[in-house]
C-alpha cells in the first residue's frame, strides 16, 4: 500500500528561512497551561541566517549560528533570540557579502580562482549550547567555544577555559555530563589524513583539565561519543578524505569526505586507565549515540558495553551544486536506532535495530547518562521506514520494544526533543522541543508529557525560528535584567 505523504516539500523548505530580527517577549499565545513546577531555562542552537547577500548558503551546517532561549517561571515563558557575534560574523554583517569559506556546501563566490590556497574556513558557532560551571558555552566542532552571557546572550569571546586549550582547538559539541559527579566529559578531533583525539574533562566549577591525546590512524569524523563510568567510545565513521579539492579552492571540506562502504566502522574503545581497544563493525555512519552502560553477562560474568546510536547506511554525501531544499528523501539514508553490544572480554560485537522508523536526536533522563536506560527520546518520521523530514516525536521503551509517537503532522516539523525531569520515575519529566509549524509558518514550543505523550502546553511564538541543531535545559532561570 502506498500512502500519501504526511507533508508537502514546500511547507517543509519554509522553515529555512532565516529570522534575522533578535526578539525579547513573554509569550502570551499559549495553549494548555505551562506546568508551575517547569523552572529554568532552554538554551537552543542552530542557524539563523540561511544566506548572504542575496546567495542561499550551500548547506544549514553552514548557516551563522543564532542562540534560542525559553525561560520558564510560575507558568509564564519568555522568549529570546540572539546572534552569536564572532568577528566573522561581523564582518560579514557590516558588507552582507560573503567573505569566507565554509566547512560544508558554501564557498566565497567567485569560483576556484577566489577560494584556491585560502583554508580559513568561517566557525558558524550553529551547534549546540550548554550551561555548564557557571557558563553559557556555544559551540561548533571544529573550533573553541564561544562563551555568552546567560542573562543578556551578549557574547563574550571564545573559550580557553584559562589559558588550557589553544586558539582553534577543536571541542566537540556532545560533551557528556556524569549525573553523579556532575563533571562534563569533552574531546576534540582534529581530523586529516592521520588524526589527534584531545580529551577534555570540565568539573562542576567550569575549570578544564586535559588528558592523554590519542593518535587515531586515519580520518576521524567524530561529532559525538559515549561516556560510561569506565569507557570513553568513538565510532570512527569509514570515511575516506581528499583534501585536494579543498586546497585547491574547487570544494569545501565537507564536500571532501565520502563513505567507503567496503570498510568497516571502527569502534574506539579507551578504558579509565587510558588503555584503548577496537573493534570493527559492519560499516555505517553515525552522526549521534544515544547512551551507553557497562553489563557483566549473567551466564558467563563476561564485561559488556551496550551502545545505542543512530546509524546511517552511509554518509549523506552532497556536492554543493543543489539547493539542500530541494533534496528527494527517497534518495536520503534513513537514520536507525540501533543496539551494539560489546563482548570486552572477547573483543567481538553484536548489533540489531531497535526501532524500523527513521529517526534522529535521541534524547534520555539526564540522571541516566551513563547508567542502564529503559526509554529513548527521538525525533521521527510521521510513518514508514523510509527518510523524510521529521514530523513527530517517539518514545521508545527498550524493554518491552512498545513505541508511542506524537505526530505533528502534516504541518508541523519537530526539533531535538530535550527530556526535563519531573519525578522519581526514569519517564516522569516533560519533552520540550521546537516545532515549525508551516500553515501558521510560526514556531511554537512544544511541552510533552513523557509519560502520556500527550501535548500539555503548545506555546506560539511571534515569528518561526529556523531548523536548529541541538540544545539544552538548565534549572537556573536566566532574563534579560531589565
Ligand atoms: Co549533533
Amino acid at each position: 500500500m502506498i500512502s500519501a505523504p504526511s507533508y508537502t516539500n514546500q511547507d517543509w523548505q519554509l522553515g529555512y528561512d532565516s529570522l534575522l530580527t533578535e526578539y525579547d517577549y513573554w509569550i502570551e499565545d499559549v495553549e494548555g497551561q505551562i506546568p508551575l513546577d517547569l523552572k529554568g531555562t532552554l538554551f537552543r542552537n542552530g542557524p539563523g541566517r540561511l544566506e548572504r547577500g542575496g546567495s542561499p548558503y550551500r548547506h544549514p551546517f553552514d548557516g551563522d549560528g543564532m542562540i534560542t532561549r525559553i525561560s520558564f517561571i510560575e507558568g509564564k515563558a519568555h522568549f529570546s533570540n540572539r546572534y552569536i557575534q564572532t568577528p566573522e560574523f561581523q564582518e560579514e554583517e557590516k558588507v552582507d557579502r560573503i567573505l569566507y569559506r565554509n566547512a560544508f556546501g558554501t564557498q566565497k563566490p567567485g569560483g576556484w580562482w577566489n577560494n584556491i590556497f585560502d583554508l580559513k574556513i568561517k566557525n558558524p558557532v550553529n551547534v549546540q549550547a550548554i550551561y555548564h560551571g557557571g557558563k553559557l558555552l556555544a559551540l561548533w566542532d571544529g573550533d573553541l567555544p564561544y562563551r555568552l552571557d546567560p542573562y543578556t546572550l551578549a557574547t563574550q569571546g571564545k573559550e580557553t577555559f584559562g589559558e588550557k586549550l589553544k586558539l582553534g582547538q577543536p571541542f566537540t559539541p556532545h560533551p557528556r555530563l556524569d549525573p553523579k559527579t556532575g563533571t562534563l566529559m569533552a574531546f576534540g578531533v582534529e581530523a586529516g589524513l592521520n588524526s589527534i583525539l584531545h580529551l577534555y574533562e570540565i568539573d562542576a566549577h567550569g575549570n578544564l583539565h586535559t588528558k592523554k591525546d590519542y593518535p587515531i590512524p586515519g580520518f576521524a569524523f567524530l561529532h559525538d561519543f559515549l561516556w560510561t563510568p569506565h569507557y570513553k567510545v568513538f565510532f570512527q565513521n569509514p570515511l575516506s578524505f581528499n583534501p585536494l579539492p579543498f586546497m585547491l579552492g574547487l570544494q569545501t571540506p565537507g564536500m571532501c569526505f565520502h563513505s567507503d562502504l567496503n570498510s568497516p566502522t571502527r569502534i574506539l574503545i579507551l578504558d579509565d586507565q587510558g588503555e584503548a581497544i577496537t573493534i570493527d563493525t559492519h560499516s555505517g555512519f553515525a552522526f549521534h549515540h544515544v547512551n551507553g552502560f557497562e553489563q557483566t553477562d549473567p551466564d558467563t560474568q563476561e564485561p559488556h558495553l551496550i551502545l545505542d546510536s543512530v546509524v546511517y547506511e552511509s554518509y549523506p554525501s552532497f556536492d554543493g551544486k543543489t539547493d539542500y531544499r530541494l533534496v528527494d528523501f527517497a534518495t536520503v539514508p534513513p537514520g536507525k536506532l540501533r543496539r551494539f553490544r560489546i563482548n570486552l572480554a572477547q573483543k567481538t560485537v553484536e548489533s540489531s535495530i531497535l526501532l524500523d522508523r527513521s529517526v534522529e536526536f535521541p534524547a534520555i533522563h539526564p540522571g541516566y547518562v551513563g547508567s542502564e536506560h529503559r526509554y529513548v527520546y527521538l525525533a521521527t518520521v510521521h510513518q514508514g521506514s523510509g527518510s523524510a523530514p521529521l514530523q513527530g516525536i517517539t518514545k521508545l521503551d527498550t524493554h518491552t520494544h512498545q513505541s508511542q509517537i506524537h505526530s505533528f503532522a502534516p504541518f508541523g516539523f519537530v526539533g531535538e526533543p530535550i527530556f526535563v525531569p519531573s519525578g522519581s520515575e526514569e519517564d516522569e519529566g516533560w519533552l520540550l522541543s521546537l516545532v515549525f509549524d508551516a500553515e501558521k509558518r510560526r514556531s511554537k514550543v512544544v511541552i510533552l508529557s513523557a509519560q502520556s505523550m500527550q501535548p500539555i502546553a503548545q506555546l506560539l511564538l511571534k515569528t518561526h525560528v529556523p531548523y536548529g541543531f541541538h540544545g539544552s535545559f538548565t534549572s537556573e532561570v536566566f532574563l534579560d535584567p531589565e
